[in-house]
């Protein structure tokens, strides 16, 4: 979510004349793009923070903005304490930056957080910079109001773009190159334009080009309607893989959380999607050591990753964050335990996905090749549909190619194979 904001903050940028440098020491201006959603997110920007303060010494005129959710969450707070800092700025008031980048050049310091109900951007052109899959963020804002969760505090009220607005920019990506778009949104599901919902919105995108693949990301499961599981299980090209949080696997939890859904409710709804796409990959969020979690909450937890047998999961500790209804609760679980509690859904995640992993050995996939392999510039790093990585030698082929690679080895996050001999090319030669 934050790639595609910093995109639209580029883009933002670039209409004005600015120019992008991932180098540092070349900016005029440096803005780092901040999440609030546990504390630990937090910690690590007042780490930048103080690099970035290095900088400045050495380089008087340098702009420092502090952007995104932690800008809203704490607000006057960082002009004030944080020296360095000479922007705070956001998520819904990123048009306003030239201006207040221009104000900082004259030593004023500037702060912008108001939140939007209307604000989505969708006239901006993000500033992305090349690669084979983009992200498309369709709607901003969450009214869900999970009692752990600071997104409707810091990102503010939903609000969908036009669908003509999305199309456009899907277009555009096709032109640009791109052969994969990732519709983005905080509850992406429960996007509305008009009577267009999610579903309709997912169809019209995966026609704007059969060749570009579609995903989406992240789902609520009280939204996951049957028509978009019917949507996404009918249309080639949009992507056999649900990102579904499930947060806990016990009723008590999850109504404390108030996810608005129960553990039947969820199971069945996996098993709609399972037998709706055969092969789909299914993955989800959890948090571990909610106030008054017990050992047999957690213990459901366990048996719920051990029933659904996700392909992946995040699991989290909780962080307890400053507004949110949870704030009020007793943060109980010791850091230790809910430690303790994450690396066993960790170890345990990872048993099923090595499992399920190697169950593929042998089976022929379709990956889209998105970069070299991380350890050997002589193999290529790909996605399958189901969003699993796949690795195999290189003979011939580029970045953003579709081939067919049957599947040799597998660990518990990568799969490893072999490009299969295009037959049917080579009987045609023949
Ligand atoms: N503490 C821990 N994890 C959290 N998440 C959201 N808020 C918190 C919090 N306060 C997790 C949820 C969500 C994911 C994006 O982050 O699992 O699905
Ligand atoms: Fe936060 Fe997601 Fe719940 Fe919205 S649905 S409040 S973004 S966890």
């Amino acid at each position: 979510m934050n790639v595609a904001d910093s995109e639209v903050v580029g883009g933002i940028l670039q209409r004005e004349g600015y120019t992008f440098t991932k180098e540092l020491g070349e900016a005029d201006v440096i803005l780092v793009n901040t999440c609030a959603i546990r504390d630990n997110a937090e910690v690590r920007i007042y780490g930048r923070l103080g690099l970035f303060g290095r900088y400045k010494k050495e380089r008087p005129g340098v702009v420092v903005g502090l952007l995104g959710c932690m800008a809203e969450r704490l607000r006057v707070q960082l002009v004030e304490e944080e020296r360095v800092v000479d922007l705070v700025v956001g998520p819904d008031e990123y048009r306003k930056l030239p201006a207040l980048i221009d104000q900082a050049y004259q030593g004023e310091k500037g702060i912008a957080v108001r939140l939007s109900r209307v604000e989505n951007y969708e006239d901006i052109v993000p500033l992305r910079l090349e690669g084979v899959s983009a992200w498309l963020s369709v709607m901003r804002g969450c009214d869900k109001f999970c009692t752990f969760c600071v997104v409707p505090f810091t990102r503010g009220r939903e609000r969908s773009r036009s669908l003509k607005s999305i199309i456009d920019e899907a277009h555009m990506l096709v032109d640009q190159g791109f052969k994969e778009v990732t519709l983005l949104g905080q509850n992406v599901n429960s996007y509305r334009d008009g009577d267009l919902d999610f579903a309709g919105l997912m169809r019209s995108v995966a026609g704007v080009d059969r060749n570009l693949r579609v995903r989406f990301t992240t789902s609520h499961p009280q939204d996951m309607s049957d028509r978009l599981i019917e949507t996404v299980a009918s249309t080639t090209n949009i992507c056999k893989y649900v990102h579904l949080p499930v947060q806990s696997g016990s009723n008590r939890i999850l109504e404390l959380m108030n996810r608005s859904y129960t553990i039947e409710h969820y199971l069945a709804l996996a098993e709609k999607i399972r037998k709706q796409m055969p092969g789909v990959g299914l993955s989800t969020d959890f948090i571990s050591g909610f106030p008054t979690e017990t050992p047999e909450d957690h213990g459901a937890t366990l048996a719920l990753a051990r029933n659904v047998q996700f392909d992946g999961a995040y699991t989290f500790k909780y962080s307890a964050r400053e507004n949110t209804k949870a704030w009020q609760m007793t943060d109980d679980v010791s850091d230790e335990e809910k430690g303790r509690r994450v690396n066993e859904i960790a170890t345990l995640q990872h048993e099923i996905s090595l499992e399920l992993n190697q169950k593929m050995v042998g089976a022929t996939v379709r990956v889209l090749i998105d970069g070299e392999s991380k350890k050997s510039a002589e193999e290529w790093s790909a996605r399958t549909d189901a969003n699993k990585v796949a690795v195999f030698p290189k003979s011939g082929e580029a970045v953003g190619d579709y081939v067919d690679v049957v599947i040799t080895r597998a660990n518990s996050a990568t799969l490893f194979g072999s490009r299969v001999e295009a037959k049917a090319a080579l009987e045609a030669a023949a």
